[in-house]
């Protein structure tokens, strides 16, 4: 009896959340209607799309109604997402050109196109402090067009290359911070390749407990890869990435005009990483690149990586499973760069580090493309050297490694190998051995 009254009680309680919810869709949809009228008038006045104080206003006027403070608390959460959800909706309005990353812990658009640079404030919001952080390498004047969007910059300029990913430079950079009297609502942006991404977003995320952060990359390499995903590092001790953090940035922005003045080696290290992405996932795109006349234009080589960096991370932000994916060609290739001392780059590494991943048919595939754009396929190195340091590398546990094998173009495989197993891969990409 009792059982009976409390399945109508269920039933009743569900209608009744079945007709909310149908109401609230017919509501939802009336609701972004108007948001796209918004948007309309927005861009026709020149105003971005994020009204702070008027969205302050919205939700606290709006949380007022709501009598149980226990329910006020969900309400203003529910509130606040679908006002994010209506801000995504207008940008996606405005500017179709851009591709939303929906990352567990938030979206964030993309912004991929030539001339982005000095249309930053549209898209960034720069009315506050905004903290540069880019390296001797990269011209100045990209952090300084930046800078001249910004309501106030700071320009912080770190040494270039991976010798940066290191916590004394996260230090001074954090202490500049500090006396830049950065707040909890500034920003950091990185205008840099993966040094200075990595470096900055590990700074944004520790900051205060956590700052915005836009990335704006300047080398291919974080382009098609490092600059989208939220992962940023330190190196520590040795260990390529040994301390970091997930923190995704608000915004990306890419620029493909930056990579004039990019070095020929450099670019072939970003399509090392293009590659990686390839031969995993696209076997279409593989073909681009063993085609004689070369992959066509770069921002398409560009949007074709980050879909497929976008798929991965939106499956797996926290490289839990899917995402492991990416590590292709790096369990050895962070070895081989620790045993290089510097002679490599990590695009490089990576490239040799497929290798011994693939079957016979798919290496010789691979190598001919790696050939034609400059990336090596064999390599003098220490082997010690490098198996320690593989041993210490993040993906070991219980002494066994996971690697990522290529059975064919397109396909993956997780495999748990021995250190001796991983050894014998590696001789295979040794030119000499000691
Ligand atoms: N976070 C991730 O998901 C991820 C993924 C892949 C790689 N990474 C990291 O990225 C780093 C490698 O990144 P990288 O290859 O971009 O190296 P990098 O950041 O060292 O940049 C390469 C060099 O190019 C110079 N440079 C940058 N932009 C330039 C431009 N437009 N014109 C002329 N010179 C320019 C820099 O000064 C630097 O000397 C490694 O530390 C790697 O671990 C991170």
């Amino acid at each position: 009896m009792r059982g009976a009254y409390g399945m109508d009680k269920l039933s009743a309680a569900r209608a009744v959340i079945d007709r909310i919810d149908a109401e609230m869709a017919r509501l939802f949809e009336h609701r972004m209607t108007a948001a796209a009228e918004i948007a309309a008038w927005k861009q026709a006045n020149g105003r971005p799309v994020r009204d702070s104080a008027r969205e302050r206003e919205v939700l606290d006027r709006n949380s007022a109604r709501i009598s149980d403070p226990v329910l006020r608390t969900h309400y203003t959460a529910f509130l606040e997402g679908l006002m994010a959800e209506s801000r995504l909706y207008q940008q996606s309005l405005l500017h179709p050109e851009l591709l939303w990353v929906r990352a567990a812990s938030g979206a964030y658009p993309i912004y991929l196109c030539s001339g982005a640079l000095r249309e930053a404030g549209d898209v960034l919001e720069l009315d506050r402090t905004v903290f540069i952080v880019t390296d001797k390498g990269v011209p100045a004047s990209y952090a300084d067009a930046l800078a001249a969007q910004c309501r106030r910059a700071v320009v912080h300029t770190v040494p270039q290359g991976e010798g940066s990913k290191a916590p004394a430079v996260l230090e001074t950079l954090l202490e500049a911070m500090l006396r830049a009297g950065m707040t909890r609502s500034d920003c950091v942006a990185a205008v840099g390749g993966g040094v200075v991404g990595d470096l900055a977003g590990l700074a944004a995320s520790l900051y205060m407990r956590g700052i915005d952060f836009y990335n704006v990359p300047t080398t291919l390499l974080s382009m098609v890869d490092s600059s989208v995903g939220g992962k940023t590092a330190v190196n520590l001790g040795g260990v390529k990435n040994a301390v970091g953090t997930f923190w995704q940035p608000k915004a990306v922005l890419i620029d493909p005009d930056v990579l004039k003045t990019l070095s020929a080696r450099h670019v072939s290290n970003g399509l090392a990483e293009a590659l990686k992405m390839a031969v995993t996932h696209d076997p279409a795109l593989f073909a681009r690149f063993e085609n004689s006349a070369g992959y066509g234009p770069v921002e398409d080589l560009i949007a074709a990586c980050l879909r497929m960096k976008r798929a991965v991370v939106e499956a797996d932000e926290r490289e839990r499973g899917l995402r492991r994916v990416l590590n292709f060609g790096h369990t050895l290739g962070h070895g081989l760069e620790a045993a290089a001392e510097g002679r490599l780059l990590h695009g490089e590494c990576v490239a040799l580090g497929m290798l011994p991943m693939c079957t016979p048919g798919v290496r010789a595939r691979i190598i001919p493309v790696l050939e034609r754009y400059g990336l090596p396929v064999r390599a003098n190195f220490d082997v010690d050297t490098a198996m320690r340091a593989i041993s210490h590398d993040k993906k070991s546990s219980d002494g066994l490694i996971e690697i990522v094998t290529v059975p064919e173009l397109g396909r993956f495989a997780f495999q748990r190998v021995t250190l001796s197993e991983l050894r014998e891969r590696l001789l295979m990409c040794i030119e000499e051995q000691r």
